[in-house]
């Protein structure tokens, strides 16, 4: 393997490294805009300029260089610093510097860069070049005043999706961005991930466009349980209401967190969103690859099966709906053991954690149970997978394959009581709504019409603490914010009675 030095620090990499990689690798953030490790080196912003000792041209774009042995490299240099400058008053000349309402100000590179290494002055006093804005797909518009041009919409369409759909016209200053927008329609499931490619608030996703600044908001990195793949992501939310989702690895972050921050370039990203013991998780190398995309039904389609969510607990005794509070909540769902044929149905989205405790439930209260069965889609050979849940595999280990004899029995009446924990009827094909029994804990995010018990709003995975088995893995998630309950304490709760 390779050894190099970096502003003086030494650093080994596997043969072929890319030295903006190596760098970071090094604790070194060289400044870029068009290298993107998911896309081919174009080479052309010229923002990571850096001096390589010994070289025939000693200044060289560093995401076209691959690492060689004993390697100087110097990216404080000051010929290097004054190219920059050079470079980011070029980009800031037309410029629009509508920070106060770009929705990516406080995560953008021209920004940070700009702060860090841009001019102090400018020169340029004529006019700006207008250029407008223009819709690129369903969710997606692009200001192009903001754009740097640095062609990674270009090339991720091109290259990776091999959708096409955004091209650059004309040369030099002249250049622009032109839109396809019927082939970006019929395009494919990772159309969004252009927004966290984009290096700056050129292109934008509009359902999120007037939010509060990117550092206002609470974030988790966590993994995305809309299929059982479990890409990374992060998650914001604000006011308790959780706004977006997005890839974790966009060079903003990386760049926003090394600039501001003391420490190393790569490590702080984990720091800032959601405290130390999170860094174990995610491999360094693994970042640059697949967990910089994710697909766009972990992006945008979870609104419409998350939403919206009463966390209020009720009684629905008496065919009435009463809020109660959780204490009696526990209290009630006691009742659960008062009756001999008992049944627990468990969703694919419940933690292995939550899992646990039913299975431990339903032996110790001579119960049946079941996995309820998940919806199923189309894999589309990328990253989505058939199976439209998170824990499935997790839920098979834990609680035994789906028994459709136990679901038939409870559509039935065969049971005289029995507890569902399910995220919504629309994520199984299971419905709550086909339980017949005396008393039945409802634990979901649409409350059942017509059945006796408690009903309780279910969290959604991107509210609780937990670990599920993605692809064999077991992989932790983190909450975004503190919820009033969790539904291991109430099972916990349960197995303590169970046992006292
Ligand atoms: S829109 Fe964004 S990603 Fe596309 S060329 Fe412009 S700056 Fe680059
Ligand atoms: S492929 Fe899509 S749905 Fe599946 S985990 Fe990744 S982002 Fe979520
Ligand atoms: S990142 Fe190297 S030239 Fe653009």
């Amino acid at each position: 393997m390779p050894k190099l030095k970096i502003d003086g620090r030494e650093v080994e990499v596997q043969q072929g490294t890319n030295l903006i990689i190596a760098a970071l690798k090094a604790g070194v953030y060289i400044p870029h805009y068009c290298y993107h490790p998911l896309l081919p080196v174009a080479a052309q912003c010229r923002m990571c300029l850096v001096k390589v000792e010994g070289a025939p041209k000693p200044i060289v774009a560093a995401c076209n260089v691959t690492v060689d042995r004993d390697m100087i490299v110097d990216t404080k240099d000051q010929q290097v610093q004054k190219l920059r400058e050079i470079v980011l008053e070029l980009l800031l000349q037309h410029h629009p510097v509508d920070c106060p309402v770009c929705p990516r100000s406080g995560e953008c590179d021209l920004q940070n860069f700009a702060y860090n290494w841009g001019p102090q002055t400018k020169r340029y006093d004529g006019k700006r070049r207008l250029k407008g804005w223009k819709r690129v797909a369903k969710n997606i518009v692009l200001f192009k005043e903001r754009c740097v041009l640095c062609t990674r919409c270009v090339r991720f369409l091109r290259d990776y999706t091999k959708t096409g759909g955004i091209e650059v016209s004309r040369r030099g200053f002249a250049s622009d961005l032109v839109i396809f927008p019927e082939k970006l329609a019929n395009g494919s499931n990772y159309v969004g991930n252009i927004i966290d490619i984009c290096p700056v608030g050129a292109l934008v996703d509009e359902a999120t466009s007037y939010l509060p600044r990117a550092w206002r908001m609470e974030k988790a990195l966590t993994h995305c349980p809309m299929c059982e793949r479990g890409c990374t992501v992060v998650v914001e939310a604000w006011k308790g209401k959780i706004v977006r989702v997005k890839t974790f690895d966009n060079t903003s972050d990386k760049a926003e967190d090394h600039l501001y921050s003391e420490k190393d370039a790569i490590q702080p990203a984990y720091y800032q969103i959601n405290g130390i013991e999170e860094i174990g998780e995610l491999s360094y190398d693994k970042l640059y690859t697949q967990d910089m995309i994710i697909c766009d039904i972990g992006r945008w389609d979870w609104r419409k099966f998350f939403f919206p969510r009463d966390s209020n607990l009720y009684s629905l005794e008496n065919g009435t709906k009463e809020k109660i509070d959780f204490d009696s909540a526990v209290k009630i769902s006691q009742r659960f053991f008062d009756f001999d044929k008992k049944a627990i149905l468990v969703t694919p989205y419940a933690t292995n954690e939550e899992m646990i405790l039913l299975k431990t439930l339903a032996q110790k209260s001579s119960a049946s149970i079941s996995l309820l069965p998940p919806i199923e889609g189309q894999e589309d050979g990328v990253l989505l997978k058939k199976v439209r849940a998170p824990n499935f595999i997790g839920g098979k280990n834990i609680i035994g394959d789906v028994s459709y004899e136990v679901l038939q029995n409870v559509e039935k009446g065969a049971f005289d009581s029995v507890l569902y924990y399910g995220m919504g009827s629309d994520k199984s094909k299971f419905s709550p709504q086909k339980i017949k029994s005396n008393f039945s804990i409802i634990i979901d995010l649409i409350p059942p019409e017509g059945l006796s018990g408690i009903f309780i709003p279910a969290t959604i995975p991107y509210e609780k603490h937990g670990t599920y088995t993605f692809e064999g893995k077991e992989k932790r998630i983190y909450p975004v914010y503190k919820t009033k309950f969790s539904e291991v304490d109430l099972f916990q709760k349960m197995v303590s009675a169970l046992e006292r």
